[in-house]
């Protein structure tokens, strides 16, 4: 694998890829690569020649008040884990790389509408952040596809609503969410955490499975059921952000007769913001 930093040496190397024809994938992450991560990279191995993987701890789609600084950057071992994955390429550019006007960088992409809802609503100005980041980072790489984990599922739609209204001509592909054994979804967040307050945070898996039998049984008061779904989230130790029965197409508030639903769900261990979904088809 080979590691590359500035933006004309990546383009260089991955042009003679393209004149071959090869397929080309793109995944991109912030680092603290874990099993998640890695299983986007197999994935991408699966169904392409070449790989490419981005770790880039992107300032912009951080509030002020959001964990920059302390996010945890491990880039050799994430090397290992990459190349041992099958990753041909890690491009990890500088910040003054990626944006040379630092915070006064003037060409924004804002998806807006789906962009305002549940995690944008609590995190501001978050998925302009990261529509901008992957907007550049498909036009740097030009990939033919691009792999994206479920795990961030609103994150994914905004993806896709980019790439649809841009024509942007990269297939996106939505990975399912990889767990550990006690249930809770993998995060790079997670080593905040305690032991104590990992065992607590699993939780947040059960009340959403317990929630998505709920209506899998015939329950239909979405709004009952997010109330007291959220209530025991509480009485798990969690403080409250948001838990919502929603439609996978669109993001939108269920209704009795959507038959393609997602639960999506975000609360805090102590200062730690964690967030975890499941789709139900019905
Ligand atoms: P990051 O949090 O590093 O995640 C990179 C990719 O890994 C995302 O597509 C995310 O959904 C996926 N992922 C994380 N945990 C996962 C899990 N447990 N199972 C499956 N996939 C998982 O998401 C970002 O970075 C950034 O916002 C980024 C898209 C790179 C833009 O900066």
């Amino acid at each position: 694998m080979q590691t590359i930093i500035t933006i004309d040496e990546l383009r260089s190397a991955l042009k003679p890829h393209r004149h071959q024809n090869r397929r080309i994938a793109l995944v991109p992450t912030m680092g603290n690569l874990h099993a998640g991560h890695i299983r986007l990279v197999e994935e991408a191995v699966k169904k392409a020649d070449i790989v490419v993987a981005s770790i880039f701890v992107n300032p912009l789609q951080f509030g002020a008040n959001e964990d920059l600084d302390k996010y945890p950057r491990t880039l050799d071992a994430d090397k290992l884990k990459l190349e041992a994955a099958g990753c041909d390429f890690l491009f990890t550019p500088s910040d003054h790389e990626v944006y040379p006007e630092g915070r006064n960088t003037q060409t924004l992409v804002e998806v807006p509408g789906l962009s305002e809802l549940y995690c944008g609503h609590s995190r501001p100005g978050h998925f302009v952040g990261v529509a901008t980041v992957v907007c550049k980072l498909f036009n740097i790489v030009q990939p033919d596809i691009a792999f994206f984990g479920k795990k961030d599922f609103q994150q994914l739609r905004v993806i896709r609503k980019m790439v649809a209204d841009l024509c942007i001509p990269i297939e996106i592909v939505g990975i399912p969410i990889v767990r550990a054994d006690s249930g809770l979804a993998l995060s790079s967040r997670n080593g905040y955490l305690s032991a104590e307050e990992l065992a607590a945070a699993s939780q947040m898996h059960q009340v959403l499975m317990d929630c998505a039998d709920k209506i899998r049984q015939g329950e239909r008061s979405f709004r009952e059921l997010e109330d007291s779904a959220l209530n025991l989230l509480e009485s798990s130790g969690f403080k409250r952000d948001y838990l919502r029965i929603v439609r996978q197409e669109d993001l939108l508030a269920a209704q009795t007769e959507d038959t393609k639903l997602v639960i999506l769900a975000a609360a805090y261990m102590r200062h730690t913001r964690l967030i975890d979904n499941i789709e139900i088809d019905l």
